[in-house]
């Protein structure tokens, strides 16, 4: 077993050298099959981990890792981290995590999300009616990509339809890198306001949608969480699944935009492929890359490296998900593959709460999109989109198509 030194451990977030692979510090990093340390904004220098097995082991080993971004040993994203998400449950473990977990866990399961097939698709066929309306050149991800993920959760939360354009405003803007810090306090506070506002009317009408039952069930009937809490926790879920689902959906465009025999595939019989191309999607793009993080709770052994407790870990879903030992043929993109251990949603006791949600979206986008406009394609040079590379999540500024 080694101990590795913190010498030469190369700067993180890793960048991609070409866009539709992991970064190649990532996969040199998994072909020496032993966690390596990067170093990250305040120089300190957390283990990556890049094998699937290897992350498995980490993201699954219960008591040996945590998830409190308050831990000093957490590897932090920025010294704002632990008090912009100290109090946040998924950043948490134990009794601080489960419970509220289970709190949610009702609206989002694969059951709860097919029953909401239909009602996805009505909604993704409003969008493509007003694209087929509208002008062109469209940025797709704006106009579909971002526009899908906010009217499908507000149809969770039980947000009326006519008031998405607030939820999709304000969660637009809570994730643009560059937005001033007053423009992003000032739409959280309109999605706070809107979603206490909603809440407060469900005490006396109350639905089937999440809002609804925290505000009844958990807030009034169990007295578990405040009315506070209630507001937050609908706030989170808003974030925590936007601008994923949006960024999956886009990059899948451009996938199938890019292979049209994979696009054939899809489109000959969308019923049998839709649910392969989403799994195939998630391990191509693993668009998630600065997380999983977690901090080592006990001494543990890593692929033959000694992990401490305190030191810091970073989990690499891009390279794992390209793991030869797992998917054969890892750098093609193939939506008949039926082995779909992926990890693109996270593995153990955090993975995803929204996943079954967003499969289901983005089954419903992609063949719905490619029926609808057969000549779709892009308006731009392929090499002049731009990805955010460094970001939490992997995806494209802009997807300007025509058709
Ligand atoms: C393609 C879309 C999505 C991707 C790729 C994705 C990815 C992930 C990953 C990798 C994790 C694990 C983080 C960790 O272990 O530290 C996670 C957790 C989480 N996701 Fe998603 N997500 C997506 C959509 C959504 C949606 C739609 C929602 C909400 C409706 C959501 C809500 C959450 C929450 C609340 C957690 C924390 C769960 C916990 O700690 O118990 N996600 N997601």
């Amino acid at each position: 077993m080694t101990t590795e030194t913190a010498a030469e451990a190369p700067s993180f977030p890793l960048t991609r050298g070409c866009p539709f692979a992991p970064p190649e510090t990532a996969t040199a990093f998994r072909e020496a099959d032993a966690p390596r340390r990067v170093t990250i904004w305040d120089g300190s220098t957390p283990w990556l981990i890049t094998r699937h097995d290897q992350i498995q082991q980490v993201l699954g080993a219960r008591g040996a890792f945590g998830a409190d971004v308050t831990d000093p040993g957490f590897p932090n994203t920025s010294s704002a981290q632990p008090t912009v998400e100290g109090e946040i449950f998924f950043r948490k473990d134990g009794d601080e995590h489960l419970p509220i977990r289970r709190i949610l866990n009702p609206d989002f399961t694969a059951k709860r999300s097919e029953a909401l097939r239909p009602r996805i698709a009505e909604l993704t066929e409003v969008l493509l009616d007003k694209l087929e309306s509208g002008s062109r050149p469209v940025d797709l991800v704006e106009e579909y990509a971002l526009a899908l993920p906010t009217v499908v959760i507000c149809e969770v939360l039980g947000v009326p339809y006519e008031e998405s354009p607030v939820v999709h405003e304000s969660s637009k803007k809570l994730v643009q890198l560059s937005l001033p810090m007053e423009e992003k306090v000032a739409a959280h506070q309109a999605l706070h306001e809107n979603l206490a506002r909603n809440m407060e009317k469900k005490r006396t009408e109350p639905d089937d949608g999440l809002l609804s039952r925290l505000v009844n069930t958990f807030v009034d009937e169990k007295e578990q969480i405040s009315f506070e809490d209630a507001v937050r926790l609908g706030t989170l879920v808003i974030g925590a699944g936007h601008e994923t689902t949006a960024n999956m959906i886009g990059l899948g465009i451009l996938a199938f935009l890019r292979e049209p025999e994979q696009r054939a595939i899809l489109l000959s019989a969308p019923a049998t492929y839709a649910g392969s191309a989403t799994e195939e999607m998630m391990r191509y793009w693993s668009m998630v890359q600065t997380e999983p993080r977690r901090v080592c709770l006990e001494d543990t052994e890593v692929g033959g490296v000694l992990i401490k407790a305190g030191e810091g870990i970073i989990c690499n879903l891009p390279a794992a998900n390209r793991d030869p030992e797992v998917f054969a043929e890892p750098e093609t993109l193939d939506i008949t593959r039926t082995e779909r251990r992926h990890i693109g949603f996270g593995f153990g006791i955090h993975q995803c709460l929204g996943q079954n949600l967003s499969r289901v979206e983005m089954q419903e986008a992609w063949p719905r999109l490619f029926r609808r406009f057969s000549g779709l394609r892009l308006a731009v040079d392929e090499k002049e989109l731009h990805f955010h590379d460094d970001a939490l999540t992997y995806g494209l500024e802009e997807l300007p198509v025509t058709w």
